[in-house]
C-alpha cells in the first residue's frame, strides 16, 4: 500500500525567482492526484523538489514521520527508493537498449542475480505491454512506447510513490486513452500513491481522485476532484474547462483593464458542464483508494451536477 505525503508551507526560489510559495497540501496515500498549471508554473520543479533532486527554501515534506528537507543526503538517498518517477522526456538511456534501461535501477540500487533482474524486467515490461521491445534502443521505438518504457523503469524496484511529469504529452488521444487505463490499472495492482502533471484537461476530469491546481506562485486549490469539478472560484473553473474567459491571459496574469473589457464585452462562461465519471480499472473491480462515486458531494452536501454520477 502507498505512503501519504504531507507538503506544509513549501517554497521554492531560484535566485531572486520564486517559483511557488507556501504550498501545503496532502498526497493520501494510494489515491491518485493530478497537478496541473499553466507552462513555467514549476509543475516539474515541484515534482522534483518532491523526490529530493531539489531542495525547497522553506517549508516540510513528510512521508513516514520523516521530514525530507531535513534529512542528510544517506537517509535522503534511502528514502528516494520509495519513489519511482516517469520524467517529462522519459530519460532512458539512449545507448542503451530498453531491456539495460529498465534493469539500469536493479543493477544500481539491488543485489539482484542476473537471472532475478531478467524475471523483474519481464514482468514490468509486460505491465505496460512492451513485450518484444526489450532488443529496442530508444531511438529505434515510437513516442508512446518511450512513455511507457520510462514507466516500467519507473516500477521496477516496486515504489510507493509514483510520480509522473506529462505521461502523455505528445500522444494521439488514443494512446491517451490507452495510457490513461493502464495508470489506472497500475494503481489497483500496486496499489501506490500516484501524482501525475498534465496538461491534458480530459485526463485531468476522468483519471483522478484530487486535482491540484498552481497558479501564479500559489497552490490556488487542492482537493477531490468533484471538488474542483465544481468550482467557480474563478481561475479553477477557467483552467478545468478551457477557457479563455477567466484571469490567465495569453501571457501572464491579465490586467484590470482586460478584465474590464472582458466583462463589458458580455463574453459569458455559461453553466458549468457535468462531472464526467471516473475511469475504472479494466477488470472493474473497485480500487483499494477508490472513493464511491458522489460520496464526497453527499459528504459536503454538494448537489452533484445533473447527469454526472450513473
Ligand atoms: N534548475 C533550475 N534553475 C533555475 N531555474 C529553474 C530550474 N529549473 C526550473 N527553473 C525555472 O522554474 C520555472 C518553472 O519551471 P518548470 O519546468 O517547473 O515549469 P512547468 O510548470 O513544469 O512547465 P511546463 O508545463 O512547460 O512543463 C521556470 O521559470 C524555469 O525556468
Ligand atoms: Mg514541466
Amino acid at each position: 500500500m502507498g505512503v501519504a505525503v504531507g507538503v506544509e508551507g513549501l517554497t521554492k526560489t531560484f535566485g531572486r525567482q520564486v517559483i511557488w510559495e507556501d504550498v501545503s497540501l496532502t498526497l493520501p496515500a494510494g489515491e491518485i492526484s493530478v497537478l496541473l498549471g499553466p507552462s513555467g508554473t514549476g509543475k516539474s520543479v515541484f515534482l522534483k523538489t518532491l523526490v529530493g533532486l531539489l531542495r525547497p527554501d522553506r517549508g516540510s515534506i513528510w512521508i513516514n514521520d520523516q521530514d525530507l528537507p531535513t534529512l542528510s543526503e544517506r537517509k535522503l538517498y534511502e528514502i528516494r527508493r520509495l519513489f519511482g518517477v516517469l520524467f517529462q522526456d522519459g530519460a532512458l538511456f539512449g545507448s542503451m537498449n530498453i531491456y539495460d534501461n529498465v534493469a539500469f535501477p536493479l543493477r544500481e540500487h539491488t543485489r539482484k542475480s542476473e537471472a532475478q533482474v531478467r524475471e523483474v524486467v519481464a514482468e514490468k515490461l509486460d505491465m505496460v505491454g512492451l513485450n518484444g521491445a526489450e532488443h529496442k534502443l530508444p531511438g529505434e521505438i515510437s513516442g508512446g512506447m518511450r512513455k511507457r518504457a520510462g514507466l516500467a523503469r519507473a516500477l521496477v524496484l516496486d515504489p510507493e510513490i509514483i510520480l509522473f511529469d506529462e505521461p502523455d504529452s505528445g500522444l494521439d488521444p488514443v494512446r491517451t486513452a490507452y495510457l490513461n487505463q493502464l495508470i489506472i490499472d497500475l494503481n489497483q495492482q500496486t496499489g501506490a500513491t500516484f501524482l501525475i502533471v498534465t496538461h491534458d484537461i480530459n485526463t485531468a476530469r476522468t483519471v483522478p481522485d484530487n486535482i491540484g491546481l498552481l497558479h501564479h506562485g500559489h497552490l490556488a486549490m487542492f482537493g477531490p476532484r468533484e471538488m474542483l469539478l465544481s468550482s467557480t472560484e474563478p481561475v479553477v473553473r477557467q483552467f478545468l474547462n478551457a477557457q479563455r474567459v477567466g484571469p490567465i491571459g495569453m501571457s501572464e496574469e491579465k490586467d484590470e483593464t482586460e478584465l474590464a473589457a472582458e466583462a463589458e464585452s458580455g463574453e459569458e462562461l455559461g453553466p458549468l458542464p457535468p462531472i464526467p465519471v471516473q475511469l475504472q480499472p479494466s477488470n472493474r473491480k473497485p480500487r483499494d483508494a477508490q472513493r464511491e462515486p458522489g460520496r464526497w458531494c453527499a459528504e459536503n452536501n454538494i448537489e452533484p451536477p445533473a447527469g454526472s454520477f450513473r
